[in-house]
């Protein structure tokens, strides 16, 4: 059956099933082969986008940004300095007239409940671009990069190694689990992720035939990776746990030693960013010829711009 996204949000991954992901990955290769041979197109000539964001960002709101305004699009970037957005007026009455000047709002911020009720009171699609609990359209980009490195995603093995709970991490388990990706977490005991997450996981890779697996010891974790994945140890807004995580996820930052443990001479290293380097990464690792981190935010553009074409545009 054609997969028709129009008018859907993507709140958090695990509302969409794994032949929407697959259809907007497809899309995705599609989007950036034709930028890449030259064609231009005004998929969104028209449309007008707002962006909000609490938190500070540099890949998310420049993908979006170019990724809309290249075909055509108005974003408006609107930080929480410039609009009420929860102060002085409610989110709803906020988030009702977005939806009446607006075809589409992203958000990037702290609590998923904040894109929630954006997407329900605005009546246009919302797009999570991050909130303290997940990060889908990261993963998206993480998904096209591995299957750009390896020519497929059913039966890889993906290790991600460090703050095993936080926002990152909770989305790979959602998108790799529906992806067929094999999918293990190693982190330290006090950093391992939220047992519905992981319960999640392992039902729908029951479906799809992939694993999930938590563990505390990142050597035997990553032996016969594809893709060794980190990131920072202190996401934003928990800056005051700084000390306590270097602490604790000293043990595993990803070095050339971890990397040789996969066995494996053609697998990768993968990074959100920010990377902290000489913390969660070597500068060795990141600089290196296993890393793809740059294709990997590259690819936040594409893999946005097709599911906002899967969306919303036309
Ligand atoms: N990976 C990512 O979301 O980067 P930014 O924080 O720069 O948007
Ligand atoms: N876990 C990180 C991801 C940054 C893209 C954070 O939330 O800060």
């Amino acid at each position: 059956m054609a997969v028709n996204l129009k008018g859907r949000s993507l709140l958090t991954l695990k509302d969409w099933t794994p032949v929407e992901v697959r259809h907007v990955l497809d899309l995705s290769h599609r989007v950036k082969k034709e930028r890449k041979g030259g064609k231009r197109f005004l998929r969104f000539q028209g449309s007008t986008l707002a962006l909000l964001f609490e938190k500070r960002s540099t890949r998310t709101r420049c993908a979006f940004e170019t990724a809309f305004g290249e075909e055509g699009g108005h974003p408006v970037f609107l930080s929480t300095a410039d609009i009420h957005l929860g102060t002085k007026e409610a989110l709803e009455d906020t988030a009702r007239v977005l939806g009446r000047m607006f075809d589409a709002i992203q958000f990037r911020g702290f609590k998923q409940s904040t894109v929630e009720s954006l997407a329900k009171w605005s009546g246009i699609p919302v797009y999570n671009g991050l909130t303290d609990e997940w990060h889908p359209t990261q993963v998206l980009a993480d998904l096209m990069t591995l299957e750009e490195a390896f020519g497929s995603l059913k039966g890889r093995k993906l290790v991600f190694v460090g703050d095993g709970r936080n926002n990152v991490a909770h989305t790979l388990l959602v998108g790799c689990s529906q992806l067929g990706v094999h999918v293990t977490i190693a982190a330290p005991a006090a950093l391992q992720p939220a047992a519905e997450v992981v319960d999640w996981a392992r039902s729908m890779a029951s479906e799809t035939g992939s694993t999930v697996s938590v563990t505390a010891d990142p050597a035997a974790a990553v032996q016969g990776a594809d893709a060794v994945y980190t990131d920072v140890w202190v996401s934003m807004g928990e800056e005051e746990k700084s000390a306590e995580r270097i602490a604790l996820l000293s043990p595993y930052q990803v070095n050339d030693s971890l990397m040789a443990m996969t066995g494996r001479r053609d697998a990768i290293f993968l990074h959100c960013l920010p990377a902290v380097k000489g913390k969660e990464v070597t500068e060795e690792v990141i600089e290196g010829p296993r890393s793809r981190v740059w294709d990997e935010a590259e690819n936040r553009k594409h893999t946005i711009k097709a599911m906002m074409i899967a969306t919303m545009g036309r």
